[in-house]
């Protein structure tokens, strides 16, 4: 009879045992317990151009006011790019590399911000990014934010930076002519839809693509069309990088400038990234915002 009873007592405390274990489990890996932690990972193309880092630095420093309290780190999604910086000794995170040390350093929820102008190539390549961070299950939350052009609200509030970017000197008559970087991907519609809604308030705007429609030849015959004499070349990029220094700018005879010039146009340029007006960051952390309100 006692025997039986010490077996019964063994078989409840194993029992006991199992429940407890299986239980501990759930409160996290091998019992251990991640304190929310919130961070900010702000994802750009990149630039190596010593005159796109005030862009990236007008960025930072907004973000870092927005949110004092809140970790931010930056990775870049051009690979050429990083590895260009890593010869000069900077080195630059992947948006992979950057989360898996997010992930190391035990942050709970992820904002991940998209510094893209469109949502084209590089956003969705960092959306299957966030995506497979998201399957690893690291993070309790990671959100992925909208590039600049996203919403209606985000093309009207574009359309009001953009006519905060043409200098006080620009005559009515003059053509303002935005480079957009444009691309292969379905997205480059934004450019022209942009242009369609600048054009409404100001029929000598005009946004073009260097890898996209419309290109400078289509803008040229526009500006042939209105018997344009003058025009003011700005970047409708986050940064004023190579494109805008060379493909825009530049001496060379296929650039813009030599382009428009070529056809008897005086040519203003503007060396700015869309990054360093404040019209066009705040549509960026708009976005931000909203990733973060998810965490409260
Ligand atoms: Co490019």
């Amino acid at each position: 009879m006692k025997h039986v009873w010490s077996r019964l007592i063994v078989g409840i405390l194993a029992l006991g045992l199992v429940l407890a274990t299986s239980t501990g489990s759930f409160a996290g890996h091998h019992g251990t317990h991640k304190e929310k932690k919130v961070g900010i990972l702000l994802v750009a193309f990149g630039s190596s151009e010593a005159s796109a880092q005030v862009s990236f630095e007008n960025i930072d420093r907004k973000v870092k006011a927005a949110w004092p309290d809140v970790p931010v780190y930056w990775a870049y999604t051009s690979r050429i790019i990083r590895h260009k910086l890593a010869r000069q000794g900077k080195i630059l995170d992947s948006p992979a590399v950057a989360l898996a040390r997010m992930a190391d350093e035990q942050f709970t929820h992820v904002a991940v911000q998209s510094l893209h102008t469109i949502a084209g190539a590089e956003y969705h390549d960092l959306r299957r990014v966030v995506g497979a961070f998201k399957s690893i299950g690291d993070f309790e939350s990671i959100i992925l934010g909208y590039p600049l052009l996203a919403t209606q609200t985000d093309m009207e509030k574009t359309v009001d930076a953009l006519f905060d970017m043409i200098p006080a000197d620009r005559k009515k008559e003059d053509a303002v002519v935005f480079m957009g970087h444009g691309t292969h991907h379905p997205s480059n519609a934004f450019y022209a839809a942009l242009m369609f809604q600048a054009q409404r308030r100001d029929p000598h705007l005009f946004i073009g693509g260097v890898e996209g429609y419309p290109e400078i030849d289509e803008i040229q015959s526009w500006l042939a069309e209105k018997k344009i004499k003058a025009a003011w070349l700005l970047p409708f990029m986050s940064v004023a990088g190579d494109h805008a220094k060379n493909d825009m700018a530049g001496d060379e005879e296929d650039s813009w400038r030599s382009i428009l010039s070529g056809a008897g146009i005086t040519c203003h340029v503007i060396m700015k990234g869309t990054a360093e007006y404040d019209g066009f960051v705040d549509i960026w952390l708009s976005h931000l915002k909203g990733v973060l309100s998810h965490f409260d």
